[in-house]
């Protein structure tokens, strides 16, 4: 197999991405339109890789390869990969832009893929040549821990393009579910939301502390972390986006944002990456 990737977007997604490829022996082309988007991508990827070898995990020559492998790239590089991944803003015009580009600089029958966490898959691929060489591959944050990925199918991606990704998933180490109907927060998200929605208005409510519900959902159904912890972790912006666009496509009330998410992202108040969302973070 062909073993250069590219990858579009260097924020939280696209760099988690980028890592775990790297670290399984991709050279990952890593393409952002924001200046000194990589460059900080690849630092927080080597302090990563640093605790790694100070934890004797993994040595520091395999730590300087998987950096090594890590390029920073210009569209044009693009022509090189068997395979694109897109993880840039949640907004479909600038995911079909990328998509367009892509199209262009790609060869036939590679795959481009977009790790979008609702949108349409279908309409991404309407902007391209080769809608059965499209595909989403949705990853979990974070994504060189998270075992899974959604393989999501638009209308017309060809089984061929499904094969390829599930391929190139399991020489990642991952898991795949393949999600058969273009659908609005796929499986993950469809589930994930309601939780999210439940906690957060069990707060508003007053019904439980912040912690006591993050405890409850933790230690009461043993998941990793509890839903308000995990909503700062997805970004809350995120969160808002996500449920908004399930609410509008599904006119559904188990999509509807709570007002107290609403308030925290218009006071800026997203979640870890800022530092503040439910809790807030050194
Ligand atoms: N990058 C790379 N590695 C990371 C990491 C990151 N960002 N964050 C944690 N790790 C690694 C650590 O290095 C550690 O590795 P080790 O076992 O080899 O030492 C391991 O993960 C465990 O990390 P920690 O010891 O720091 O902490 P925890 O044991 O508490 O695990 C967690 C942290 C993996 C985040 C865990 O709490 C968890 O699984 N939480 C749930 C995450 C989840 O549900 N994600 C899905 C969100 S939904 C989503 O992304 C969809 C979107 O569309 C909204």
């Amino acid at each position: 197999m062909d073993k250069t990737l590219a990858v579009i977007g260097a924020g939280t997604m696209g760099s988690g991405i980028a890592h775990v490829s790297a670290l399984h022996g991709y050279r990952v082309l890593m393409i952002d339109a924001q200046e000194g988007a990589v460059h900080r991508a690849r630092q927080a990827i080597s302090k990563r890789l640093t605790r790694e070898v100070d934890k004797g995990s993994m040595t520091s020559l395999d730590a300087d390869a998987v950096m090594e492998r890590l390029v920073e790239a210009d569209w044009p590089d693009a022509s090189q990969a068997f395979m694109a991944i897109e993880a840039v803003l949640e907004i479909v015009d600038v995911k079909k832009e990328v998509f367009q580009r892509l199209d262009s600089l790609l060869p036939d029958g590679a795959i481009l893929a977009t790790n979008t966490s609702s949108l349409s898959i279908t309409e991404i691929a309407t902007i391209t040549k080769r809608p059965a060489y499209v595909l989403g591959m949705h990853f979990f944050n974070p994504a060189p821990v998270m075992k899974l990925i959604e393989i999501v199918r638009g209308e017309e991606t060809g089984d061929d393009a499904v094969q390829q990704a599930q391929a190139y998933a399991r020489s990642i180490g991952k898991e795949t579910v393949v999600v058969e109907k273009d659908t609005p927060g796929f499986v993950v998200n469809r589930v994930l939301m309601p939780l999210f929605i439940e906690a957060m208005r069990i707060y508003e409510e007053g019904i439980a502390s912040k912690d006591d519900i993050d405890k409850a959902v933790k230690l009461g159904l043993n998941h990793p972390m509890g839903p308000l912890t995990l909503a700062d972790l997805t970004g809350l912006d995120v969160d808002l986006h996500v449920m908004d666009y399930m609410y509008d496509e599904f006119h559904d009330d188990r999509f509807a944002a709570p007002l107290v998410l609403r308030r925290l992202v218009r006071a800026g108040r997203l979640g870890r990456k800022t530092g503040k969302g439910f809790y807030d973070y050194d």
